[in-house]
């Protein structure tokens, strides 16, 4: 029942925490239960006191456990939440429609900026764990070197030596070859997304995306005149393709636009053989798969699957990725996997931006050829990882007991399902009076479904601020319910 793999890679206090935490999920460990001492537990399973003690505060912390004075940790009574389910209600008959909700979406922007608010509405990872200091480091480094060139342009495309690191990165995590010229560097995955869809969509056009979806994709939808439908997704896999494919019989979808690792609120990630599917499902009809990929580096595990590009014969498949989740949000440096589009996107890119900023390119060029982006990763994970479990930790103490929870492989959200009578527009209204800002779950549709949702981000440097602001959400979902 107790064992850890010194071999294995991970953490070793990360294993003790999964060794009680799955004792705990199991009833092998039962509330009450008092855990073995700090000295019985490194004897029994042979790690050091001080990685025991760890573990246990973290378990603390994540609130599986409580510390009584002068005798010990003890198991608390608080069983974490059932998973969120497939779509509640979905329509079957669901139409394309127009996006609605932009007020709501300026209301939540607004929030976000508000001094002092506590930020849970924004999906920022690497918030978690700054990577200030070296991207500092390697920012001086670049302008002693490069000087007046560091305030020039940019090619069009993007710096050769950042979209060098970026092939370099896709064939050293994911074996795909991908020649730096197909590569276009954006502002941001949200450019990239941008192109992407007016390469191949126009205003008018039907575009097939998950149900939840990020907000922002859908107001990019809205912006360009185009319309949305939703393809119903599930808590194990993402979207469901059975469902997509009815959708492309009875709809005329021109583009499916998916992020299949950690799809963002619902944070889970389409299994190999899924993709495979999906990419035969492209390569069959007549449409253009966009996959936003701009979470693939940051399970948990730090396995990054391959995106469905990999696996696509026709080509008809773009991605999109970004540093705005995994070192920088503020340089607006994400970038484009343009392929067989490679022309078009790139005269679009001249003619919306010109090109994206030189000093953050180079900077980010630098910051990867060192090796220290993938330390920094390396070290990122974990963070989230504990952040996960200790949001998770926070909400089944706090909120009601019918309330559902994603259970996150990576990234930096939780979809909560709050009792069916709450209404998340309310709540985020109360929320931000209170100094705390949430997304609320109907702008992360295109007919404000998920009314009864909210997504809850643990992309933060914890502090007691956190424990308090989710404390106080739960109060309030009481009082709603
Ligand atoms: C799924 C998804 N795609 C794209 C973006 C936009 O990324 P960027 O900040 O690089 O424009 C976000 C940001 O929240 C996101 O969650």
């Amino acid at each position: 029942m107790l064992a850890v793999d010194k071999g294995n890679g991970d953490y070793l206090y990360r294993q003790v925490i999964d060794l009680i935490a799955e004792n705990i999920e199991t009833g092998t460990l039962k509330p009450g239960d008092r855990l073995p001492s700090l000295r019985r537990m490194s004897k029994r399973i042979g790690v050091s006191v001080p990685t025991v003690r760890q573990a246990y505060v973290e378990l603390e912390r994540q609130r599986r456990v409580e510390s009584r004075p002068q005798s010990g940790f003890y198991v608390r009574g608080v069983k974490l939440n059932d998973i969120v389910r497939p779509a509640p209600r979905f329509r079957r008959n669901a139409k394309p429609s127009l996006v609605r909700g932009r007020s709501l979406m300026d209301r939540v922007y607004e929030g976000l900026y508000q001094p002092g608010v506590v930020p849970l509405g924004i999906a920022n990872p690497c918030m978690a764990r700054p990577a200030a200091k070296a991207l500092n480091r390697a920012m001086k480094r670049v302008m002693s070197r490069a000087e007046d060139r560091s305030l020039a342009y940019a090619p069009t495309i993007g710096e050769p030596g950042l979209r060098r690191q970026i092939a370099f990165r896709q064939l050293d995590t994911l074996g795909s070859r991908v020649d730096p010229d197909d590569i276009c560097i954006t502002n941001g995955a949200q450019e990239a997304l941008l192109l992407a869809l007016r390469c191949v969509a126009q205003k008018g056009d039907v575009i097939a995306v998950e149900s939840p979806t990020y907000h922002g994709l859908l107001e990019l939808i809205d912006s360009l005149g185009m319309l949305a439908i939703e393809v119903e997704t599930c808590p194990e896999e993402g979207v469901m393709l059975d469902a997509l494919r009815k959708t492309l019989d009875t709809h005329p979808v021109r583009v499916c636009m998916f992020s299949t690792t950690l799809c963002n609120p619902l944070g889970v990630s389409m299994p190999e053989e899924k993709r495979r599917e999906l990419a035969e499902i492209i390569d069959q009809r007549d449409i253009v798969l966009i996959e936003d990929d701009v979470y693939g580096e940051l399970l948990f595990d730090g396995h990054r699957p391959k995106p469905v590009e990999a696996y696509s014969r026709s080509g008809r498949v773009m991605t999109c990725g970004s540093f705005s989740k995994t070192a920088a949000p503020g340089y607006r440096i994400g970038w484009l996997l343009s392929g067989q589009y490679r022309d078009k996107v790139n005269r679009l890119k001249r003619s919306y931006s010109c090109s994206s900023g030189l000093l953050q390119q180079l900077t980010l060029a630098e910051f990867m050829a060192g090796g220290d982006y993938d330390r920094y990763l390396k070290s990122l994970r974990p963070v989230l990882q504990t952040n996960a479990e200790r949001m998770r930790g926070l909400v089944a103490e706090h909120f009601p007991r019918q309330t559902r929870t994603s259970k996150p492989v990576g990234g930096s959200v939780l979809w909560v399902e709050l009792p069916e009578s709450v209404d998340s527009e309310e709540l985020f209204e109360a929320a931000i009076s209170a100094g705390i800002s949430i997304a609320p779950g109907s702008i992360f549709s295109p007919c404000r479904r998920y009314r009864n949702f909210a997504r809850l981000s643990f992309g933060h440097q914890w502090s007691d601020d956190i424990d308090a602001a989710v404390g106080w959400l739960g109060k309030k979902v009481r009082q709603m319910q």
